[in-house]
């Protein structure tokens, strides 16, 4: 059952905590990534109403900014959806798709049990991509206090959440630690021609980046 009013109290509601956010995670990373998910849900035949509610509720509590607490994110959804006429499953489903959808580094597996959790994840994904997921890579970066780039600082690949989550590198190492793994781990047909696309545009960018950076040193 899709509920246009819930949505819109929830969309009000996560506009209220997200508004002021400075780590990249604001309301207009969710306002992007719902309509995102939308724009796959229609086209993948997904259910609309799990995939908006759990996009908009994605980054309500993230572990980021929970001191590495997976579950703050599926609990936050849970004491704001139980106020509301949504059956338990419902609420179990969405609960289950913000917990899954977290990257936790690039050798640990998230995969997602729904189409509808696909989705949301495939969305969150597209918007840490091109143009503005290289603006929201430096902005995150700057809000922990790392460096842009330091060539003496290799990139890791991380095999477990607990090294991903101490991780502390550079912004640019994030492209290649993350940001350019993902067009190859997108689940929808939909994402991976869109993520194509905004992942070639971040590849210019380093590119173009490395060269400058050599240039200055030569
Ligand atoms: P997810 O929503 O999959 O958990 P994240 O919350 O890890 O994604 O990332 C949110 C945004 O912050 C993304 O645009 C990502 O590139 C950026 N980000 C996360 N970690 C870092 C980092 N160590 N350095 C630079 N940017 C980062
Ligand atoms: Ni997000």
């Amino acid at each position: 059952m899709y509920d246009t009013a819930l949505i819109e109290k929830t969309k009000n509601h996560v506009f209220s905590l997200l508004q002021n956010e400075k780590s990249g995670h604001d309301w207009w990373h969710i306002y992007r990534v719902w309509k995102i998910a939308r724009f796959i849900a229609l086209k993948e035949k997904a259910n609309l109403f799990t995939v908006e509610i759990a996009a908009l509720l994605h980054d309500i509590a993230d572990w980021k900014v929970n001191n590495g607490d997976l579950e703050a994110g599926p609990k936050a959804a849970r004491d704001w959806l139980i106020k509301f006429n949504v059956t338990n499953a419902i609420i179990e489903e969405i609960c289950q798709i913000i917990f899954d959808m977290s990257f936790k580094g690039a050798g640990v597996k998230s995969d997602m049990k729904t189409l509808e959790g696909k989705v949301v994840q495939d969305a969150d994904r597209l918007d840490a991509l091109g143009a503005i997921g290289i603006a929201r890579a430096f902005t995150f970066g700057g809000h922990i206090g790392q460096l842009i780039h330091d060539p003496s600082i290799k990139p890791q690949f991380h095999s477990n959440f607990e090294s991903y989550k101490q991780n502390r590198s550079t912004s640019i190492n994030h492209f290649h630690e993350k940001l350019l793994l993902l067009k190859d781990r997108m689940n929808t047909q939909t994402a991976k021609a869109m993520a194509k696309k905004r992942s070639q545009y971040m590849e210019d960018f380093i590119q173009c980046f490395l060269q400058e950076w050599d240039e200055i040193y030569v």
